[in-house]
C-alpha cells in the first residue's frame, strides 16, 4: 500500500497553496487570515501533519522533512511579507511628513527680571565678603524702629503709612531690622546682606506698591570707615551698571545712620538727557544703635569706642526699573508673559 504517496503530494500542494496567499496578501489582516489558514489549529498543514501517525514507517522520515520544510519556508514568507507590509504602512503614515524638518522650539521658563537682579547684586556683594542674612517679614516696634534710633513720634511709625497687626506687630517697612537681628547673635566683624520684601501703605502708582524688594547691607568692625562705605556702593554700582557709571553721595539723614547719604546714579537713557536717579539710602552706623544691641545683648560687643561700621539699603525694584528701562513698577507683579519674555 502505497500509504504515504498522498502526503508526499499533498505537503507540497499545501506549501505552495499557501506561498501564493502570501504573496498575494495585500494587508496584514489578510496576511494572518492565511497564517491561521494554514499553521492554525485547523490550518491545512497542521491537519496534514496529524496525518503522519498513518503513515508507513519506511516514508515517516521523507513526509517528516517535507512538513518541517513547507512549515519553514511558509514562516519565513509569513515574516517577510510582514516586515514588507509594516514597512508600507509606516511609508504611508509618514506620507507628507518632512521628518528632517527641526523640532519645534519647547516652550520655557525664564528667571523673573527681580530675581535677575537681585541674584546678580547678591552675587557681587557676596565677592565682597559679605553673607546672607535673614530676619521676618512680620516685624515687632522694638526691631524695625525703637532699635534702629527711630523715635515713637517718626512719620514712619504712623498707621498711616505702615501696615499694622491687631497684636501690635507689622509688616517690616525696611530691611534694616535685619541689621538689628545680626548683631543681637553675631559679634563684630559682621559683614551681611539681607534681601527681601518690605511693605508700605503706599498709594500705588507707576512707582509705588505696597509691597517691594529692598537688600540691606550691614558692615561692622573695628576700623570701619566712611571711605570704605563709598568705595564698596560705588565698586557695587560700577559692577552692576558698568564702570561709566556715575555714583553720587546726596547728604540726607536717617535716624540709624550718622551721617547719612542718599545714593543717585546717573541714567542715561536712549533719546533722553541723562539724568540723576536716587536708588539707595546710607550711612555711619550711628552710636545710639550700637548702644541699643549692647542693652538687649547685656554686653559690649558693640562698644561704640571700639567699633564702627556702615550700613545701606537699596531699592531692587528701581535697580530692575533702570536697568531694563522699565516705567511701571507695576509691571513686575502683573506677570503677564508678553512682558516677562522679554527677560528669558
Ligand atoms: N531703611 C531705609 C529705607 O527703607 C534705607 C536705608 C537707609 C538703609 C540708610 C540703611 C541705611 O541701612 O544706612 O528707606
Amino acid at each position: 500500500m502505497a500509504h504515504g504517496f498522498p502526503m508526499k503530494e499533498q505537503i507540497p500542494a499545501i506549501q505552495s497553496e499557501a506561498l501564493a496567499q502570501i504573496a498575494a496578501a495585500a494587508d496584514e489582516r489578510t496576511l494572518e487570515e492565511v497564517r491561521v489558514g494554514v499553521l492554525g489549529k485547523k490550518g491545512t498543514l497542521t491537519l496534514a501533519a496529524a496525518g503522519m501517525k498513518d503513515v508507513p514507517k519506511e516514508d515517516k522520515a521523507e513526509v517528516g522533512q517535507l512538513l518541517n520544510a513547507a512549515r519553514s519556508a511558509i514562516a519565513t514568507a509569513l515574516e517577510t511579507k510582514q516586515a514588507a507590509l509594516q514597512e508600507l504602512a509606516d511609508l504611508a503614515a509618514l506620507a507628507g511628513i518632512d521628518v528632517t524638518l527641526p523640532a519645534r522650539p519647547l516652550a520655557t521658563g525664564a528667571l523673573h527680571p527681580l530675581t535677575q537682579i537681585r541674584d546678580e547684586a547678591i552675587a557681587i556683594l557676596r565677592r565682597m565678603g559679605f553673607a546672607l542674612a535673614d530676619g521676618p517679614e512680620i516685624e515687632d516696634e522694638f526691631h524695625c524702629f525703637d532699635a534702629l534710633n527711630t523715635p515713637a513720634d517718626h512719620p514712619a511709625r504712623n498707621e498711616k503709612d505702615t501696615f499694622y497687626f491687631d497684636s501690635g506687630k507689622l509688616l517690616r517697612t525696611h530691611t534694616s531690622s535685619v541689621q538689628i537681628r545680626t548683631m543681637e547673635s553675631a559679634k563684630p566683624p559682621v559683614r551681611i546682606i539681607a534681601p527681601g520684601s518690605a511693605y508700605r501703605r503706599d498709594e500705588i502708582d507707576a512707582t509705588h506698591l505696597s509691597v517691594f524688594n529692598q537688600l540691606e547691607g550691614l558692615y561692622v568692625g573695628t576700623d570701619v570707615s566712611l571711605p570704605d562705605l563709598k568705595g564698596t556702593l560705588e565698586y557695587f554700582f560700577h559692577e552692576l551698571f558698568g564702570p561709566e557709571t556715575e555714583v553720587r553721595f546726596r547728604p540726607h539723614f536717617f535716624p540709624f545712620t550718622e551721617p547719612s547719604f542718599e545714593i543717585d546714579v546717573k541714567l542715561t537713557v536712549k533719546g533722553q538727557a541723562p539724568r540723576w536717579i536716587e536708588v539707595a539710602g546710607c550711612g555711619m552706623v550711628d552710636p545710639a544703635v550700637f548702644e541699643s544691641i549692647n542693652q538687649t545683648r547685656k554686653d559690649k560687643a558693640f562698644d561704640p569706642e571700639t567699633v564702627t561700621g556702615f550700613a545701606f539699603g537699596m531699592g531692587l525694584d528701581r535697580l530692575a526699573m533702570i536697568r531694563w528701562g522699565i516705567k511701571d513698577i507695576r509691571l513686575l507683579i502683573e506677570n503677564d508673559v508678553r512682558f516677562l519674555k522679554q527677560f528669558a
